[in-house]
């Protein structure tokens, strides 16, 4: 890996980075860690509340939404400080192997439901009683082989969504849900009262296949199929609120701004190829959403926007107080952005911005807590969900 980097072809170099960024670098049986045990007893105050729309959430995807499933020696190769300070600074003020300063998306949905932050799955000791969560570091929509098979992956075992829905199925199988017909009362009981929030996935199916004969024509194709396989099997099982989160738009990233051409450009200053290429996805997913709407009356299946939320903040950071757009708040260069690969947030050289709330990125790949939050009102409470939020949970109330 490190050989490849010094390679003098640009393209080899660019692919090798992104590698050594998305990549999740062993497949792991995590126990918990003293941290995340830590975060999820210090919630309670959040469950006194007598406004609880839902008993569960059950949340899937990747390094936007794990609290903690990976951490420094089990996550992405160039995040292996996510275990150390600053990781965390905001709001939790220690690291919680979450990849921020601070909450994510998922964690202002609990807040908004009045429930805990979500458990990660692989802590054996973390109260799971208001559900838990799937999602993990450098996760792939594709199942893992796909990119083995075609020699992308090196000695890499990332977890796929498929792993995801696995471990969901040992969870439920404790209840005793098998599926709807098998099992009707069990799986009502469970999904009746959860809420299903599926992350971000497919980002990094993407970013695995840069430079390789994969052409992103079969990324796509393969990694909606997954999500659609993915989506086939919960609604099976029986599951009534499902929101799905489009992809972000990947091309205002730090990490992207940094390693594209400069000609690469859209109007808003984003990289184009990447902000198309998740655009594109996004529309596809949705028209997969609108088959499972049809299949599924019963159940509210929701659309999270995040590629439009995100830029509904770069065309007006001022109304969220932020200033820098494109800037990564904790890391080392010289360069504009603030990002090597080589230092990333929470290595020796790698100093941290002063504000982390006027910046829209951490560490060159992921969010800020004030990004999150400002993704997670427009989703939440303004028009970035179809159906909105509001709608179901007013479908939820409604059923009681
Ligand atoms: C990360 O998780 C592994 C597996 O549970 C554990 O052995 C290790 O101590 C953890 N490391 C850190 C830095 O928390
Ligand atoms: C992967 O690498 C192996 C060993 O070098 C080679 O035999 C195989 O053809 C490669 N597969 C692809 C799809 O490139």
């Amino acid at each position: 890996m490190a050989a490849n980097l010094s390679s003098s072809s640009p393209l080899l170099t660019f692919t090798s980075l992104l590698f050594l960024i998305l990549s999740s670098n062993s497949y792991f049986l995590a126990t918990t860690s003293a941290i995340t045990t830590k975060t999820t007893t210090e919630l309670h105050d959040h469950q006194s509340s007598s406004n609880q729309p839902f008993k569960y959430i059950y949340a899937f995807g990747d390094s936007y939404t794990d609290t903690g499933n990976t951490n420094s020696s089990t996550g992405p190769n160039a995040f292996m400080s996510v275990s150390r300070p600053p990781y965390g600074q905001t709001y939790f003020h220690h690291p919680t192997n979450r990849y921020s300063d601070g909450r994510l998306v998922i964690d202002f949905v609990a807040q908004k439901l009045s429930l805990p932050f979500l458990p990660p799955y692989l802590s054996k000791t973390a109260d799971k009683s208001s559900g838990v969560n799937f999602a993990v570091a450098g996760s792939t929509a594709i199942i893992h082989s796909f990119f083995a098979k075609n020699n992308l992956t090196l000695d890499i075992t990332p977890q796929s969504l498929l792993t995801q829905l696995a471990w969901f199925n040992s969870v439920l199988e404790s209840k005793g849900c098998k599926d709807k017909s098998a099992t009707p009362k069990e799986c009502k009981a469970v999904f009746d009262d959860s809420l299903i929030w599926v992350g971000e996935i497919g980002a990094n199916d993407y970013a695995y296949i840069l430079g390789s004969t994969v052409s992103k024509a079969t990324v796509q194709k393969l990694a909606i199929g997954s999500v659609t396989r993915f989506l086939e099997a919960i609604m099976n099982k029986g599951a009534k609120y499902v929101v799905v989160q489009g992809l972000p738009s990947t091309g205002c990233l730090t990490l992207a701004m940094a390693l594209a051409a400069e000609t690469d450009r859209d109007s808003f200053g984003c990289v184009k190829t990447s902000n198309d290429q998740s655009y594109n996805h996004n529309a596809i997913l949705q028209s997969k959403l609108n088959d499972f709407r049809k299949r599924f009356p019963g159940a509210v299946i929701v659309y999270a926007d995040y590629w439009n939320a995100y830029m509904t903040v770069v065309k007006n950071p001022k109304k969220y107080g932020i200033t820098e757009l494109f800037k990564a708040c904790c890391g080392y260069s010289s360069a504009p952005y603030n990002f090597d690969v080589f230092n990333t947030c929470g290595t020796t050289m790698a100093t941290s911005c002063k504000n982390p709330s006027e910046y829209v990125n951490w560490d060159g790949v992921h969010l800020t807590e004030a990004m999150y939050k400002a993704v997670s009102e427009e989703i939440l409470d303004g028009s970035f969900c179809q159906p909105s939020f509001e709608y179901l949970l007013s479908m939820k109330r409604k059923s009681g």
